[in-house]
């Protein structure tokens, strides 16, 4: 890991190093290039009331993201975490573009780029699953790809032990809604569930319950990301 060299403040340049803003958290990237700043932005009363008492969001995903690594799944750290004038501040190691950013860009399109990139979410899908994990927000923002192409999982406060089938259905629905949302075709989307199918029989029922809604839309071709 790079070392980091503290807290700065957001950079002058918004548009060029912001990810995103809102009333939850601002996440922007360090003018280095080298860092992700997550910055929750929610009543500082209730930050500084959690924080002390080990339950803020920040420190939620700091302690599963180090659970998941010992589980061999692909996370990326929390490398420090600073509460600032009751506001939380996490940093972690930038990694790359999300699948997010890629799949919206169109990256599916070409045709190098495309198989590994299918085969990345199949391999996480499969990986969850079979480390009993419940990755409530198991969506394209939140992985990201390093510059080996490899993916990995970031934001994963919302982990939990994996404890009935509906749950996986509910990772690949996200999973796949999310491809369809950001412009992926049904056909990218069956070519990852028949993956995950050969990846991991424990998702095989909700597989192919997906697969039998896209393949009943193939002919119109006509899936949204509210289909499913
Ligand atoms: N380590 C990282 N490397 C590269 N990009 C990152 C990294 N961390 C975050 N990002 C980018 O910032 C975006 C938002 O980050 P993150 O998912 O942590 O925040 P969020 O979902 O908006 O937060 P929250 O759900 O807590 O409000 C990601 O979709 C990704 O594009
Ligand atoms: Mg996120």
């Amino acid at each position: 890991m790079k070392k980091f060299d503290g807290f700065k403040p957001i950079d002058a340049d918004p548009a060029k190093c912001v990810f995103k803003t809102d009333a939850r958290s601002t996440v922007w990237q360090t003018a280095d290039g080298n860092w992700v700043i997550k910055r929750f932005g929610h009543n500082r009363i209730r930050q500084i009331l959690s924080w002390l008492i080990g339950l803020h969001p920040g420190q939620r995903e700091c302690r599963r993201a180090r659970a998941l690594a010992a589980q061999e799944l692909p996370v990326v750290q929390v490398a420090k975490t600073r509460l600032i004038s009751g506001r939380l501040w996490v940093a972690t190691e930038f990694v790359g573009p999300s699948m997010q950013q890629l799949v919206a860009s169109g990256a599916l399109r070409d045709e190098r780029q495309r198989l590994p990139l299918l085969s990345q979410l199949a391999d996480l899908a499969s990986r969850l699953v079979r480390a009993n994990c419940f990755f409530r927000d198991f969506q394209l923002a939140n992985i990201v790809v390093d510059a080996n192409g490899h993916a990995k999982l970031i934001d994963v406060g919302s982990a939990r032990g994996l404890s009935s089938e509906s749950q996986i259905s509910r990772m690949l629905n996200l999973l796949i809604e999310t491809m369809l949302k950001e412009g992926a075709t049904i056909e990218d989307c069956l070519t990852v569930l028949g993956m995950i199918l050969e990846r991991s029989p424990a998702c095989e029922s909700a597989a192919r319950r997906i697969i039998g809604t896209l393949q009943g839309e193939v002919e119109q071709d006509t899936a949204t990301p509210a289909m499913l």
